[in-house]
């Protein structure tokens, strides 16, 4: 816990009231002594009993639940998302004979009923105090419902796009989800974790769940412990440093160990290194799973395996409970083992404030919203505001954005009007007829003043299989609404429209299923029928604009060659269709930049631009022969890392040094001059990046290591200073030691990781 969480504990603590009935009347204002007191007083089933996570689906039998919980066998739940269904747990809770409460946990991953952008969307934002805002909401919205804590951040680091939940994460670069998660932890947090209006962090999924084999969901992880510890970690981290209160453990196993057996990680690595004194939960069933991996010949092994190496809480698992008797009385296990597990747990609800009012956020019934999901609980301007700034404008030609508010506009494509898919996956409370359409925005937006002419031009896949595998995800309604008239029936229709209109918008890309857990992909193209509407559009010579909604980069070589304009939108929440219609009129000017790389095509995956050095590298305009690339199509990403156009233009000028040379304990001061040369006031985002020349170990071409993101005036100029430090220039060596050798370095400035320019410096 860092200090400034551990203050507003203490303050608190202050005002809480002593947990008054329970026998374990220890001063609650220690903690240790409190706990240890608790301890003392139960009994082996009833600690067991803490360390089962359960989660509530709408068929569970409530009456049962209630008995388990007085009996002392659920420490606490996640999926249950009201004060009123809560309530009668934390009841139950309170007639158990220690009152050990209950919390209440659920997966708010981009916002909890105000949906926000997903979160690779957030990331291309680079903006950490619209970020900052996501976090604080969705803590204020899920502990009004009663939630004490989220499993969230997700702080992955994700390189491949086919894997489905690199949308769930913030992209590809180390330096920029290490600043997200720390942000999402404070603003989830808040001054602490204990207050009535914070949630509890719970980051995840510890480590390296995006790094699984061929981005196919579930699968190995194997990785060298420098590219761990300097590209993969970093994230977890400042999670951690952040004071994240609990940690998810990965479901893969890493070079051949599960993450949930595995010592290393969490004992080693999580507690002993980092000094983690949170709760580890596992994934779901992942202990179970241990089984599946083949490293545990049984349950009992698994049950076993997974405490040992640290895993304090078991989610959906039934093994804990059904194997650590067994295992205490044949001594496999020992007590201490088992305490361990319990203290970390009682100290993550002490953590929260539960002991001192195990109703802090489930409140009393007098109290509740009379309509939980009155859209007056929601917060629409803040996320109309945020999914503004998550937009990139990829493409712009000619001009033909931002429309004219005026003449006939036709609006096609399959998620053009399509509230499920704003939400994107992991879409918490939220509820689709409260999401803004794209259609509905423009509607909005326009009144009366142009015509706007609707079709659905084609379902979002024509492949029966695949269509099945995503209605199959969704276990209440169809996620899907699949047209049933012929392909070449809606494609004419959109035609028909488009041939009537001044300019053609079409909304299309994955639906957001696509882009979820156990969502990999083999391609990343737009699906098929889709892209035959795109070309009946652009055949009619109209200008074409694309809208993309996906959750993962996708290849979009041709359709850069069809489209005069190209917007990517991800899955942007609750007011996308509001935000996308702001950005489509020129009512706000676009300003977000890729926090992932676009390859040309799925062959060229892994491709991401921190990639390391090598001896062969591909130079553009020699000849390729015995170079690093692939001889059919060109070399690079198709948009970089960093990307991303505005309405305006902007400059900047070669970056200058304070010094040539710098010293241990001193800094380096770098000043750019960035200028709006365009006719409208924008936001850019200037990002600076380092190249250590020649090292031990051959280090990455380049690496962010700071960006500001400014709003300038139409012609405006401003100077920019970045202060560069030895600390920046760290990483760690062959030995996992954690330095800066003295050589020298390269700083790089530019407004993507492409298009730089640098100077050098050298560390004495
Ligand atoms: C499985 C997912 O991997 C994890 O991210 C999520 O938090 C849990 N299910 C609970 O929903």
């Amino acid at each position: 816990m860092n200090k400034l969480c551990l203050l507003g504990l203490l303050v608190s603590l202050a005002s809480q009231s002593a947990f008054a009935d329970s026998p374990a009347a220890a001063p609650l204002q220690d903690k240790q002594a409190f706990i240890a007191n608790l301890l003392k007083q139960m009994s082996v089933e009833e600690k067991i009993g803490q360390l089962r996570l359960i989660s509530i689906g709408p068929e569970m039998p409530r009456e049962k639940i209630r008995e388990e919980i007085a009996a002392g066998r659920i420490g606490g739940t996640f999926n249950s998302i009201t004060r009123d269904e809560n309530r009668p747990m934390q009841d139950a809770a309170m007639r158990g004979r220690l009152k050990i409460p209950m919390f209440f946990a659920y997966d708010v991953i981009h916002g909890h009923r105000t949906i926000f952008p997903i979160s690779l969307g957030l990331a291309a934002s680079w903006d950490m105090q619209a970020i900052a805002q996501v976090g604080r909401t969705s803590a204020l919205e899920a502990a009004a419902d009663g939630i004490d804590m989220t499993f969230a951040p997700m702080v992955d680091i994700a390189r491949d796009p086919r894997w489905g939940r690199t949308s769930e994460g913030f992209g590809e670069d180390t330096y920029l989800v290490s600043r997200i998660s720390r942000v999402m932890v404070e603003s989830f947090q808040g001054h602490s974790p204990a207050n009535a209006d914070s949630i509890m962090a719970s980051v995840k999924h510890f480590a390296l769940y995006g790094a699984v084999e061929g981005g196919r969901d579930y699968n190995t992880v194997d990785m060298s412990p420098t590219r761990m510890y300097n590209e993969y970690l970093p994230p977890y981290r400042a999670a951690i440093d952040a004071g994240a209160g609990g940690v998810m453990v990965a479901l893969n196993s890493i070079n051949g160990v599960p993450a949930t057996s595995n010592t290393w990680l969490m004992n080693d690595l999580l507690r002993r290194d980092w000094g983690f004194k949170g709760v580890t939960v596992s994934d779901h069933g992942a202990i179970t799973e241990l089984v599946r991996h083949g490293v545990a010949a049984d349950g009992k092994q698994a049950a076993q395996l997974a405490i040992k190496a640290g895993i304090d809480m078991s989610m959906n698992d039934t093994l804990y409970g059904q194997e650590l008797p067994g295992l205490l009385k044949s001594g496999a296990v020992s007590p201490a083992e088992l305490d361990n597990a319990v203290r970390e747990i009682l100290g993550a609800k002490y953590d929260m404030g539960l002991f001192a009012d195990p109703y802090r956020r489930i409140g009393q019934a007098k109290d509740d919203p009379a309509d939980t999901y009155a859209d007056s609980r929601l917060h629409r301007d803040i996320a109309r505001d945020v999914a503004r700034r998550s937009l990139v404008l990829l493409e712009n030609r000619q001009q033909t954005l931002p429309l004219k508010k005026s003449g006939t506009i036709a609006l096609v494509g399959p998620l053009a009007d399509a509230p499920i898919d704003m939400m994107g996956s992991w879409a918490a409370a939220g509820r689709p007829h409260q999401s803004v359409t794209v259609r509905e925005g423009l509607r909005r937006a326009l009144g009366d003043k142009a015509r706007v002419l609707y079709a659905k031009g084609s379902n979002v896949t024509g492949d029966k299989a695949v269509l099945d595998y995503l209605n199959f995800l969704n276990f209440d309604a169809p996620e899907i609404v699949d047209d049933p008239r012929p392909a070449a029936v809606l494609i004419d229709e959109a035609v028909k429209a488009a041939r009537q209109s001044d300019v053609v918008v079409a909304v299309v890309g994955e639906s957001r299923g696509m882009s979820h857990e156990s969502s990999s992909r083999t391609t990343l193209e737009i699906p098929a029928v889709q892209r035959e509407l795109i070309k009946a559009l652009k055949a009619t010579g109209k200008p074409l604009v694309l809208v993309l909604m996906n959750g993962r980069p996708l290849s979009l070589a041709w359709e850069r060659e069809q489209a005069d304009a190209i917007l990517e939108t991800w899955f942007s929440g609750t007011e996308g269709g509001n935000a996308i219609a702001d950005v489509l009129l020129g009512d706000y000017n676009p300003s977000g930049k890729l926090a992932i790389t676009f390859p040309r095509s799925v062959g060229q995956i892994p491709m991401y631009y921190n990639h390391l050095r090598i001896g062969r590298p591909f130079t553009p305009g020699k000849p390729g022969n015995y170079t690093s690339q692939y001889f059919e199509e060109p070399n690079g990403p198709l948009y970089p890392f960093g990307y991303g156009l505005s309405y305006s233009t902007f400059s900047v000028s070669a970056p200058s040094l304070s010094s040539t040379t710098l010293k241990q304990g001193q800094s380096l001061e770098v000043s750019v001059r960035v200028k709006n040369t365009g006719q409208r006031d924008g936001e850019t985002v200037v990002q600076l990046y380092l190249q250590d020349v020649a090292a031990s170990m051959s280090r990455p071409v380049k690496e962010l290591k700071n960006f500001q993101k400014l709003m300038l005036k139409a012609g405006e100029e401003r100077t920019l200073h970045f202060t560069v430090q030895p600390d920046d220039l760290k990483f760690y060596n062959s030995q996992l030691q954690w330095v800066a050798e003295p050589g020298e370095f390269n700083v790089q400035v530019g407004l993507d990781s492409e298009t730089v320019q640098q100077q050098r410096f050298e560390l004495l």
